[in-house]
Formats: structure tokens, C-alpha cells, sequence
């Protein structure tokens, strides 16, 4: 039996609404722009990926306190938000979730601000809680998501970028939010340092394989589905994990002409052309999958430590669900 994400939605309906719900009351404030902006790209229809890993985090851990899973899913989620209205200035993204990005309707100034805050919002809200852990993971958090984007800018166009450089790339940009949904679970309900550490390790291994099956998508999607444009990310010369595993397998002329691509000012048709059948003919796109598939599978082995539940069967199911997303 393979659950989709809609199916984990539909078995916590309710929290999720209210997941929901603390997501629009708390972006307040009177400024009509960042209402405008960020109701704008909060009902874009994100897929609320890590506010569901904290709610059930939260429920494998026994949490029974009274909202704190649902104001802490807003926090994460403002601050996923944040980072994507930040990325996709500096990636000039035209397309987000389907409809275009806030930085193609409002320029690239409002983008910034209404994400800035975002971030201070998030992180005032998290403040009410007077959980120094909670605070702690966060700000940890956030400064380490803001050093993975400058790390990944500093590696742009670098062809000999080898896969543990990506890694620790992925991990800082991608990997610490979503390990942070799963710990704060467990930090709101008390849970014994062995099983915070175990969702912890969930976590890391599942963010290796969304951010890598991300990376394949921008190779293989079909667009519409996305809903964010194909072949960016060698568009903007980032390095990732099929491209990585192209360079290891190609003749030395192939690697000239690939670092051409990644180095060219403006990318065409043809470059797109060329690089994604040298994709092919390598199986570089599905090496990249495999490896996302092995994290996945590490990321549901961090879960033996817990008795079997309807939480855990759902944070198994999200980590099949990572591989197999087409969107
Ligand atoms: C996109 O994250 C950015 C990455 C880390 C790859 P999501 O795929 O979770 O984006 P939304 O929230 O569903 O749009
Ligand atoms: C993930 O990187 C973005 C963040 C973690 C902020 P990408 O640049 O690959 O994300 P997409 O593809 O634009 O969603
Ligand atoms: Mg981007
Ligand atoms: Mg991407």
C-alpha cells in the first residue's frame, strides 16, 4: 500500500485545516503589500510539506499539548516561504507553484522584503512560546539555510563540484529546514533525546532525497505538473547531482562541451537539447534517483525505534512519497 501525500492530507484533515488556518492569521500585518504578497504566495498552493512532517512528528512523539504543532507549522512554513521568495530573485525564477513567481508580478524589491518578513515573523511568533529549544533549532536553522544559499552561489558554473560538496550544499539549503519540522515534533512533546535524535536522522536523509529528486525533476518533469520552469538549474550553471554523475561517466570532449553549456551567459535551445540526451544515453538522471531512493530508504530505517503507529505509518509513507513526487 503506497499513500500519496493527499492521503496522509486526507487522514489528518482536520489538523491539517488547522494548519491551515494558523498559517493566514498569523502572516498579519497592516501593510497592505505584504498581505497582498504573502497571500498571494502562501495560497499558491505549496504542497504544507513541512508543517505535515511537524504535525506528525509530533503525533509519533505522543504530543498533547494545545496548538503549539500548529503555530510551530506556520513558523516552518513562513520560513520555507521566506527562502523561496529569496531564491527565486537570485535564480530570476519566473514561475513558483504554477502561476508566476511574486518576483516577476512585484519585482525583485518587495520579493525581498515581504521574505525578510517572513523570517521576522516566523521567528516572532516562535518566540511566544518560550521554548528556549525551539528557539535554539530555529535560529540554528535559519543561519545555516542562509550560509547553503551562499555556499551554492559561490559553487555556481564550478564543473569539478564534487557530490560531497553538493551534499553538504544540500543538506545547509534544504536539508536543516526539514530536519528542524521533524525535531521540533518531538521537542514540544518531551520526547526522549534517542527519538528526537531518531526523527532528526529521518529528517537528514529525507531532505537528501527531496532536494535530489528536485534535482531531477528540473531534468525530467513535465513542466505544467512542477509548475516551476525546466532545466533551470543548468540554465543558472548550478551544479547538481545528475550533472555531477554526467561529468564522472563522459568522454573528455563531452565534459568540454558540457562545461561550455554550464559556463554560457545565455542558455539555448540546443544546450538544453545536448545536455539532456547525454542525460540519457549516461542514465545520469536515474543514478541520481537510485541514490535518492537509498536515503529514502535510510530515512524510513531512522524510524525502527518507534512502535508502529497510524504517525508512523504516514512519516514512512511521506518517505516513499519523496521519490516517486512529480510535482
Ligand atoms: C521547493 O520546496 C524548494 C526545494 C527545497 C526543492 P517544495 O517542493 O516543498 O515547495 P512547495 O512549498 O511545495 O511549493
Ligand atoms: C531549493 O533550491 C530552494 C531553497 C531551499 C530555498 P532550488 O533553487 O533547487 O529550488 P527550486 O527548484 O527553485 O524550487
Ligand atoms: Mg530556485
Ligand atoms: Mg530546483
Amino acid at each position: 500500500m503506497i499513500m500519496t501525500l493527499q492521503d496522509v492530507w486526507n487522514e489528518y484533515k482536520q489538523d491539517m485545516e488547522k494548519m491551515e488556518q494558523s498559517i493566514f492569521e498569523n502572516l498579519g500585518s497592516d501593510v497592505p503589500l505584504i498581505q497582498q504578497v504573502g497571500k498571494y504566495i502562501l495560497n499558491a498552493g505549496g504542497k504544507r510539506f513541512r508543517p505535515m512532517l511537524l504535525l506528525l512528528s509530533a503525533r509519533l512523539c505522543g504530543y498533547q499539548g494545545n496548538g503549539s504543532d500548529y503555530l510551530l507549522g506556520s513558523v516552518v512554513e513562513f520560513i520555507h516561504t521566506a527562502s523561496l521568495l529569496h531564491d527565486d530573485v537570485v535564480d530570476e525564477a519566473k514561475l513558483r507553484r504554477g502561476q508566476s513567481s511574486a518576483n516577476s508580478l512585484w519585482g525583485s524589491q518587495a520579493s525581498i522584503l515581504v521574505g525578510d518578513y517572513l523570517y521576522s515573523k516566523a521567528l516572532s511568533h516562535a518566540v511566544g512560546l518560550k521554548n528556549q529549544r525551539v528557539m535554539d533549532t530555529l535560529a540554528e536553522t535559519t543561519t545555516t539555510m542562509s550560509e547553503g544559499e551562499v555556499l551554492q552561489l559561490m559553487q555556481i558554473q564550478n564543473v569539478d563540484l564534487t557530490e560531497s560538496d553538493y551534499y553538504r550544499l544540500v543538506e545547509s539549503k534544504t536539508g536543516v529546514l526539514i530536519i528542524a519540522s521533524c525535531k521540533l515534533g518531538a521537542i514540544i512533546s518531551n520526547a526522549p533525546a534517542t527519538r528526537e535524535e531518531a526523527l532528526a536522522e529521518y529528517g537528514r536523509k529525507l531532505g537528501l532525497a527531496f532536494q535530489i529528486t528536485d534535482d531531477t525533476l528540473d531534468y525530467t518533469a513535465d513542466q505544467k505538473q512542477l509548475g516551476k520552469a525546466l532545466g533551470k538549474d543548468l540554465a543558472e550553471g548550478k551544479v547538481t547531482l545528475p550533472f555531477i554523475n554526467l561529468i564522472s561517466k563522459v568522454t573528455p570532449l563531452e565534459r568540454d562541451k558540457l562545461k561550455e553549456i554550464l559556463e554560457a551567459d545565455t542558455i539555448t535551445d540546443d544546450h538544453l537539447a545536448y545536455t539532456f540526451e547525454l542525460m540519457g544515453t549516461y542514465g545520469a538522471v536515474d543514478e541520481a534517483l537510485e541514490t535518492a531512493q537509498t536515503f529514502s530508504r535510510e530515512a524510513a530505517r531512522a524510524l525502527e525505534v518507534f512502535p508502529d503507529s497510524h504517525a508512523r505509518q504516514s512519516l514512512l509513507a511521506l518517505a516513499e512519497y519523496v521519490v516517486q513526487r512529480e510535482r
